[in-house]
């Protein structure tokens, strides 16, 4: 599908919205070094659209944590497409948080910025709270979960957007991921039929117990 008729399909009415914000990722954001110039030709297909089909994956009304938010992805993507979301941005660095800060008001969404590191699992991010965990480019997918899936209540899940890597990271982590409450892991495949090459998604339900990774 080409990439306009992919960005109207998930955005609908909204598409506006993630224009704009496909607009400052490629001005400010690369201005500010939080994109590579080279991203910028593909700006939809690499980052908005690749984000946005995850949405596919979260219910209704769902509190959803991005850990590593960055520039806002996936968190500003899934935030535009789907108000029902409450949707909170964590990200440690404050050029970063600024960043997300000034998007957020310029796009007017009701999102929460949060700088500081997951693990550190302040009262700010809802400690085992939110129903859904999303990450992108962060960390290799053992340590990723030690720091997401505290942050997901009891059969919450981490979707962690991860590539061809996935089956090969699940392999190598599933029993560190076990140590740190990760209940059952399924790689699940977003944008098909939609996006040229669909976004592979590694999802971990979250289990009681489990110890929390610093
Ligand atoms: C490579 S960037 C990816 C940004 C964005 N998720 C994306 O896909 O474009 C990794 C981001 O994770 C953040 N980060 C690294 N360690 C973190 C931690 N422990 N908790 C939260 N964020 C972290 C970094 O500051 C950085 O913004």
């Amino acid at each position: 599908m080409q990439t306009e008729q992919a960005a109207t399909r998930a955005f609908g009415e909204r598409l506006p919205l993630a224009t704009q914000y496909a607009q400052i990722l490629t001005t400010v954001g690369v201005e500010r070094g939080l994109i590579g110039p080279r991203e910028v030709d593909r700006i939809w297909d690499r980052h908005v659209l690749n984000c946005v089909v995850v949405q596919e994956l979260i219910e209704i009304g769902a509190d959803v944590v991005d850990v590593g938010s960055g520039a806002g992805l996936p968190g500003i993507p899934l935030a535009i497409a789907r108000p029902d979301l409450r949707v909170t941005l964590v990200e440690p660095l404050l050029r970063r948080a600024t960043f997300l800060e000034e998007t957020i008001s310029l796009l007017g969404l009701d999102v929460t910025v949060h700088r500081g590191r997951a693990e550190e699992g302040t009262t700010h991010v809802a400690v085992g709270e939110a129903d859904v965990v999303v990450s992108r480019a962060v960390a290799p997918l053992g340590k990723l979960m030690g720091w997401c899936l505290p942050l997901a209540r009891v059969d919450g899940r981490v979707l962690a957007l991860k590539g061809r890597s996935a089956a090969e990271e699940i392999d190598r982590d599933r029993s560190s991921i076990a140590r740190v409450g990760g209940g059952s892991l399924v790689v699940r495949e977003c944008g098909v039929g939609l996006l040229t090459q669909a976004t592979t998604v590694v999802e971990a339900v979250r289990v009681a117990g489990g110890r929390r990774r610093r």
